[in-house]
């Protein structure tokens, strides 16, 4: 494997930022993730533009245009023979004497890999749902920003695959679902409402979400953009959960609370089929 670092390519196992890289000092750093299906970046404008607010945010300069930073990535994704895949993208503010305060002249840092991802495996799992759990969302008020500050994602995730669960859902102090510790929370409520809570809550506004907001229309599903309590979620027909690596994933349980009968239901199998359909 082949790691993209700083202007230059290496070997995936050698590949190195400084300790005082503030990515890793201060988690002072955003990222995207882009899946990508037979060699194509999917959704790759809207990730780049969330990037581009993401950098604006948090006050880091942009590395590098666009379009030059879309011929590293489909660069790193043709020396890594990713067919179908992910490609990960992270820019910190750079490498400096520690200090929490910015430092001056300092250049941002740009990491980029792939990896492969095995779209039959995660097919098999869609066809017969995952699990999921909740937990308390601990994160902090800037969730609409993709910053590599994971600490509580990780912990959510963690406590998900302790349970045998694929993703962790967390709530806020209302007792109302947020998003998953790496995905966008919808559900089809008892009342058959397909119900995904708005951004302009403390959320990320998955680019997975916005894909799955146009398919809806053109479906001619409804859409109520309102949050959901845990309890709604444990009574509702239906749970998913989207992502870039995830696609459009149903959850047929939740804290071992079984979700409408078990199976997938016809709301995110359909779903999935044609996000897939349009991002290949
Ligand atoms: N995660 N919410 C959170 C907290 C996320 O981390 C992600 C994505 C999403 C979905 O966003 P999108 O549809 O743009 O992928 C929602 C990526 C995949 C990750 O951290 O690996």
């Amino acid at each position: 494997r082949v790691a993209y670092v700083n202007g230059a390519y290496s070997a995936h196992g050698e590949a190195v930022v400084h300790i005082e890289d503030r990515g890793f000092q201060f988690a002072d750093g955003v990222y995207e993730v882009w899946s990508v299906f037979d060699g194509r970046l999917a959704d790759f404008e809207d990730h780049m533009t969330r990037l581009h607010r993401s950098l604006s945010e948090v006050k880091i300069d942009i590395p590098m245009s666009a379009a030059a930073l879309g011929v590293v990535l489909r660069e790193t994704i043709r020396r890594n023979r990713v067919r179908d895949g992910l490609v990960y993208l992270q820019v910190t503010r750079g490498t400096a004497s520690r200090d929490h305060a910015f430092p001056a002249d300092t250049a941002p840092s740009v990491i980029v890999t792939a990896k492969r991802l095995d779209l039959a495996k995660g097919q098999a799992m869609a066809a017969k749902g995952a699990a999921g759990v909740t937990r308390p969302d601990i994160r902090w008020g800037r969730c609409d920003i993709k910053t590599v500050g994971l600490l509580p994602n990780v912990l959510a995730k963690q406590a998900a695959r302790e349970r045998g669960a694929y993703e962790c859902l967390m709530y806020d102090e209302m007792g109302l679902i947020t998003e998953g510790s790496s995905t966008n929370a919808w559900i089809v409520d008892e009342d058959g409402r397909l119900r995904t809570r708005d951004t302009q809550a403390n959320i990320l506004r998955g680019v997975t979400r916005e894909a799955i907001l146009k398919l809806i229309a053109a479906e001619g599903i409804e859409l109520d953009e309102r949050p959901f309590s845990v309890e709604e979620a444990k009574r509702a027909r239906e749970v998913f959960v989207t992502a870039a690596s995830s696609f459009v994933m149903p959850l047929v349980s939740l804290d071992g609370v079984k979700i409408g009968d078990g199976k997938p239901g016809p709301i995110a199998t359909r779903l999935r089929e044609v996000y897939l359909d349009q991002a290949r």
